[in-house]
């Protein structure tokens, strides 16, 4: 270890050379063993960057993975640098057992471990789908080496029966026309060839598009980053361009705590609000900023909801898809409109500020996804916070894709204990359910199912669907997806399985919601909750190994982004990024 000052302050293959006491030998072997590669010494003498490659035949949401570290390469050798690609973990959604939550901070432990261990002066970091953006933001934050974020880009959208249709607010929708017996087998065989119409990630405002965006107003991506579709020439341009700015940051020491300020969470916020984004955004916001030590407030969320409307039209708060919010100039068109709440002075993966790269952008042109503030999709950000003696911690409501009828309402308590009893009884038509019940989902929060499954979407039981019923209002402390729309409470916390106040909920009891005064209240005395803690006490769930006992032993809740406690900074106790 006697040169490790030394030899960190080198970069290139020097970086990190702490082994066998001897950093000449170790620097020896080292090349000894890259040159079986092929390389010359003027090669390895460059600034390196790193490219995490999560290309995966589990993952066609990365399928154009290949194309974008090609594009990565070319873009850091013409600015002068060595790209070396290496794999690292990659979660698609659906792929992803019991959840891909469960494993989004596995991931970001890999990416922060990989960074750190091999030699690398900056890193690429290529995502996309839903959790991998920001296992990666999360990663590169704790390693604190220049980072910059690729996405791989939307899928394009399809045509079924001349009808445009993407992943994945259609195939909801076009599930739930088949389960009330509005289209047939065949149909529904036809349609799932067209939901997905090419590689890259879902083509509405759910996660995976919400994470792009925050990322770019981070300052995580180059301008312009998020929007273009996987399978466009703008994709691979922004791919070069990426590679070749990361070797500017590399000389530059360009570190993501530089970028990914306090502010920076702030504008982040707003875009996300701005763009109806997923309500797994607030989480994964929460966790990135835990790495920096910067906590996210609800109640801060909430005050910059109430001021920032939705403005772009994208399904599942809207019309349109991803593609087109790129046509209409993408988060850079979004951002003039929002110029006024901005703070102008973070920094961008380019060195330049927010405010610097939107005198760059230029003028804005006429287009209908990206409204102005003038006339909003909606008055005010997407998600509400709630609270209440139902949620002492907090919840949240996707108000933008809500039911303006239900978001004041009381109603009797309809409640399933896990997901097993919600499968087992919601569709029986014996099932005391009426439409302006409230149905209560327990034991699906962080440690509850394990992972925070995107089960809080509860589906309408089947007899009310088919009388016609649309939307209820459904509580739980899970999360949903992105391109889900409803009267939805999620989030709640804390989570049943600990013992929160939802895991006392009964059968008729009575709530009330109340969007306008953003509560959520069950309508039981303290004495009678207390007593009822007393005779059923909760046993939070344990596992008796492996990454499984980790989780449970560690995991936070959602207010606290659902990270590990552990890997989040504490000054205190000397955890910081780089640290
Ligand atoms: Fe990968 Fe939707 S499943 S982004
Ligand atoms: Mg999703």
């Amino acid at each position: 270890m006697a040169n490790d000052s030394d030899s960190g302050s080198k970069g290139g293959l020097r970086k990190g050379l702490t082994s066998y006491g001897d950093s000449g030998f170790s620097l020896f072997l080292r090349k000894a063993f890259i040159k079986g590669a092929g390389y010359t010494d003027d090669a390895l003498e460059r600034p390196i960057v790193g490219i995490a490659n999560t290309g995966s035949a589990y993952n066609p949401c990365h399928g154009n993975a290949p194309q974008l570290v090609d594009a990565v390469k070319r873009g850091v050798m013409l600015a002068g640098g060595l790209p070396m690609d290496f794999p690292s973990i990659s979660i698609h959604e659906s792929f992803s057992s019991p959840t891909s939550m469960y494993l989004r901070n596995l991931m970001s432990i890999d990416t922060e471990e990989m960074i750190r261990a091999q030699p690398m002066d900056a890193v690429v970091l290529i995502g996309g789908c839903d959790k991998t953006v920001p296992a990666q933001l999360m990663g590169a934050a704790s390693a604190n080496v220049p980072a910059i974020q690729l996405v791989t880009g939307s899928m394009l959208t399809g045509s079924h029966r001349s009808e445009r249709v993407g992943a994945c607010t259609d195939c909801r929708r076009f599930w739930a026309k088949y389960r009330a017996e509005e289209i047939d087998g065949q149909e529904i065989a036809d349609v799932n060839d067209q939901l997905v119409a090419s590689v890259g990630t879902c083509s509405v405002m759910g996660t995976a598009s919400t994470m792009a965006c925050v990322a770019e107003a981070l300052g995580m991506t180059v301008p312009g980053g998020a929007a273009p579709p996987a399978v466009t020439s703008d994709r691979i341009r922004v791919a070069e361009r990426s590679g070749a700015t990361a070797v500017a940051m590399a000389k530059a020491k360009l570190t993501p705590d530089k970028i990914m300020t306090a502010k920076a969470f702030e504008n982040a916020l707003r875009v996300l609000l701005a763009i109806g984004g997923s309500t797994n955004g607030v989480i994964h916001v929460t966790a990135i900023a835990g790495r920096l030590g910067i906590p996210i407030e609800l109640d801060r969320l909430d005050a910059i909801g109430r001021e920032t409307p939705v403005l772009v039209d994208l399904k599942p708060s809207g019309q349109h898809y991803m593609e087109d919010f790129h046509h209409a100039g993408g988060v850079p068109a979004l951002l003039r409109e929002l110029k006024p709440l901005l703070h102008l002075d973070t920094l961008t993966v380019t060195g330049r500020t927010l405010g610097e790269e939107m005198e760059a952008s230029g003028a804005g042109f006429k287009q209908e996804v990206i409204k102005p503030r003038s006339n909003p999709i909606f008055p005010q950000g997407g998600i509400a916070v709630l609270r209440g003696n139902l949620a002492p911690g907090g919840a949240i409501i996707k108000q933008s894709a809500a039911d303006a009828k239900l978001m004041e309402h009381e109603g009797r308590a309809v409640v399933f204990e896990n997901l097993e009893d919600l499968a087992s009884r919601i569709d029986d038509d014996k099932l005391d359910v009426k439409a302006d019940d409230i149905l209560v989902l327990k034991n699906i929060g962080p440690l509850g199912a394990p992972g925070m499954p995107e089960a809080g979407y509860l589906p309408i039981p089947k007899k009310l669907a088919r009388a016609g019923v649309k939307d209820m209002v459904r509580i739980s402390d899970g999360r949903m997806s992105g391109t889900a729309a409803g009267t939805i409470v999620l989030h709640v916390t804390p989570e049943s399985a600990i013992g929160g106040p939802l895991a006392y909920v009964m059968g008729g009891d009575r709530i009330r919601l109340s969007v306008k005064n953003r509560s959520i209240e069950l309508l039981v005395t303290p004495e009678e909750l207390e007593r009822r803690a007393k005779s059923n006490p909760v046993t939070p769930p344990k596992a008796a190994r492996g990454y499984r006992k980790l989780f449970l032993q560690t995991v936070t809740q959602a207010d606290k982004g659902v990270d590990f406690d552990f890997l989040m900074a504490d000054p205190a106790n000397d955890r910081k990024p780089g640290g």
